[in-house]
């Protein structure tokens, strides 16, 4: 597939820090529980922005670390799975924001595998000579959906977003996407219906036994457990399809970024692989999960650093809701 090229990253955190000791103040937790089982010690939360916020925040950074002008970006893409808006498309407003009024726009909603799945759809839609440089941003405001009288989800989530301006690249890139729909109901959060006064409605459309029926709706619902076990199976699965369709070895690689869910996800991953943990980026201990945006700031942080080199091999892979999965590997 054709080979891309990060030429300008961003990312945007809200100010407000949820530490675990602040959680302990309104949750049955402490902060050992929570840093022994996920490996997050403070994630953040946005008070009092909406997500399109973070969105245009981060893609603003990344348009002007790219150096090109707004109007030469062809395609926005963005990956959310908590939008303010059903519609319009996120990437609709960040377009009208960073002023790229050439771009075409979509969203993407694959929850925590959404920045790979935009950045494989940005690759295909570069096989095109109509498109040369394309804006992914990927931004996440969970704290709305979590339940944060249930300890065992909301401590694990965070808001930020994190964005990238990709091109063409003559260097090879490869993919892997899979989804396990069989597991939709190990994590989603259903849309309330009853809001209508159409008359004709039944209140609850969704057939019994399909999930769970006490579910709150506008909440994230989480089988911990099955999620925990499809995660570390998955991202092995993943870095191993990718690896054997590129004919490249564990070790060819540079940089290893995973989806940051668990630091024990992570760690079991990583181990399972036998990939060497001194490639393997985390920063999960202050941001917590971020869902699609994991990755991109992720990217960021590597971007501002310097340590995003040309000619580096990358690997990206992530998993989230659906259940869907996924690798990528690029050369930069
Ligand atoms: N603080 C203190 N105790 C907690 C707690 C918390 N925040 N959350 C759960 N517990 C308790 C449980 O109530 C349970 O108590 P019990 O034994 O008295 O019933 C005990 O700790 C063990 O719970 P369990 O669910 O078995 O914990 P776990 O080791 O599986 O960890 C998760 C729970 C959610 C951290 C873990 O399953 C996980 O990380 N899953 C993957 C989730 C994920 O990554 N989701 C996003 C995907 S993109």
């Amino acid at each position: 597939m054709r080979g891309i090229r990060i030429i300008g990253t961003g990312m945007y955190v809200p100010d407000t820090v949820a530490s675990n000791d602040w959680l302990s103040t309104i949750l049955d937790t402490n902060d050992e529980w929570i840093y022994s089982r996920t490996g997050i010690r403070e994630r953040r939360i946005s008070t009092d922005k909406p997500n399109f916020y973070m969105a245009e925040q981060a893609s603003l950074a990344a348009v002007k670390n790219s150096g090109i002008d707004p109007s030469e970006i062809d395609l926005v893409l963005a990956a959310t799975c908590s939008p303010d808006f059903f519609y319009p498309a996120l990437s609709c407003l960040v377009q009208h924001t960073v002023g790229a009024v050439n771009a075409a726009a979509f969203d993407i909603n694959s929850a925590c595998t959404g920045f790979i799945n935009a950045l494989d759809t940005a690759s295909r839609f570069l096989e095109d000579s109509d498109y040369r440089n394309i804006l992914i941003v990927a931004s996440e405001r969970l704290a709305p959906h979590c339940d944060y009288t249930d300890r065992s989800a909301s401590i694990l989530f965070g808001d930020g977003a994190g964005a990238a301006v990709v091109t063409k690249n003559n260097k090879p890139m490869w993919s892997y996407l899979n989804a396990k729909g069989d597991y939709f109901n190990a994590l989603y959060c259903k849309v309330d219906q009853s809001r209508s006064n159409c008359p004709l409605l039944k209140e609850d459309t969704v057939p019994e036994g399909l999930i769970d029926s006490e579910a709150k709706t506008h909440t994230l619902q989480m089988n911990g457990k099955a999620v925990y076990k499809f995660a570390v199976d998955a991202m092995q699965t993943a870095v191993t399809k990718v690896l054997e369709k590129s004919g490249l070895t564990k070790e060819d690689i540079d940089l290893y970024i995973p989806h940051q869910a668990n630091a024990r996800i992570i760690e079991s991953a990583v181990k399972g692989l036998g990939l060497p943990e001194e490639k393997v980026y985390v920063n999960l201990e202050k941001r917590g999960n971020t869902s699609s945006a994991c990755i991109p700031t992720c990217l960021a942080e590597l971007g501002e650093a310097g340590r995003l080199k040309d000619g580096m091999k990358i690997c990206l892979v992530g998993f989230g809701a659906g259940l869907t999965s996924g690798a990528i590997v690029f050369e930069q």
